[in-house]
């Protein structure tokens, strides 16, 4: 695997590698690897020539700075993993390789009502802070295709929306891969690492009260149905931020269902101090 630290020759290198007919995937992370994060490399080596991966936690897109000081980092363990999935490039840039000058302040992107809905609504600037760190990433690497994990189902829409808005929809495309789980149903994300033992039995409530949402689904009026979601959360020692139904196209939050239109169901809560999301897919 060949590992990059300077934008400029990553970006160099790429170049000459498309010049000679390569195709180029790319799966950003902020490392702490788990599978979740390796079926991405395993799906972009499927399609393309090259898989580019990059290591970089985004200071950003962190709105709670507690967050941003006790994000898992497992460097030499990512690297590792890495090269025994056959990723054949690691960009691992400083911060200032990055945000020469630091993270600009004034650099806006029109979301729309993405940013102010479930995710957007808790976590203010997040997802500008996302798009800060994905647009230079992808102008450094210009893939032709982009893997993200659907456990993060919003970022994988403001993404979507960065690449349109950025004019790029016809060179880069976007393929959202599934959510990898644990055995009894949690999803797999790198703040796993900082449940305590307790914490980690309780985690998997998450789950499968979105299971409770998809067996229960009817017809008609859903406000009862998230009720007792969120009741249910609450019960099993989450702190919820949210629970809810929405569109699985737009995210728009729905109350009355109509028996056809696609849904999804989102949540994040917190168990004690570690904030974990996750969704389901309730009529696929
Ligand atoms: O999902 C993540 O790990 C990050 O939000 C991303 C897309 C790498 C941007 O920092």
């Amino acid at each position: 695997m060949r590992l990059f630290k300077k934008s400029a020759d990553l970006h160099h290198w790429l170049k000459q590698q498309k010049a000679k007919g390569k195709t180029i995937g790319f799966a950003p992370t902020m490392g702490a690897l788990h599978n979740g994060h390796l079926s991405l490399i395993e799906a972009s080596k499927k399609d393309n020539s090259i898989t580019v991966s990059s290591i970089f936690v985004n200071p950003a897109q962190f709105n709670d700075p507690k967050d941003f000081e006790k994000y898992p980092i497992t460097l030499e363990k990512d690297i590792e993993l890495l090269e025994l999935a056959g990723c054949n490039v690691l960009f691992l840039p400083s911060v200032s390789e990055i945000y020469p000058g630091g993270a600009p302040d004034n650099e806006h992107y029109n979301l729309g009502y993405l940013e102010t809905i479930l995710e957007g609504k808790y976590r203010s600037g997040h997802f500008q802070g996302v798009c800060k760190v994905v647009k230079r990433l992808l102008d450094i690497v210009q893939p032709g295709n982009l893997y993200l994990g659907q456990k993060d189902y919003q970022q994988c829409m403001v993404i979507t929306k960065l690449i349109e808005l950025m004019g790029w929809k016809d060179s880069i495309k976007v393929s959202v891969c599934p959510t990898l789980r644990e055995a009894d149903g949690l999803a797999m994300s790198s703040r796993n690492m900082r449940l305590t033992k307790a914490e980690r039995e309780n985690a998997p409530a998450i789950y499968r009260t979105l299971g409770f949402l998809k067996t229960n689904l009817e017809k008609g009026n859903l406000l009862p149905l998230k009720r007792k979601a969120l009741e249910k959360l609450i019960a099993e020692r989450f702190k919820p931020d949210y629970i809810e139904i929405a569109d699985a196209s737009t995210l728009q939050p729905i109350d009355e269902w109509n028996g056809k239109q696609k849904l999804v169901a989102v949540a994040a809560a917190f168990l004690n101090e570690v904030r974990l999301i996750d969704n389901l897919l309730l009529n696929e």
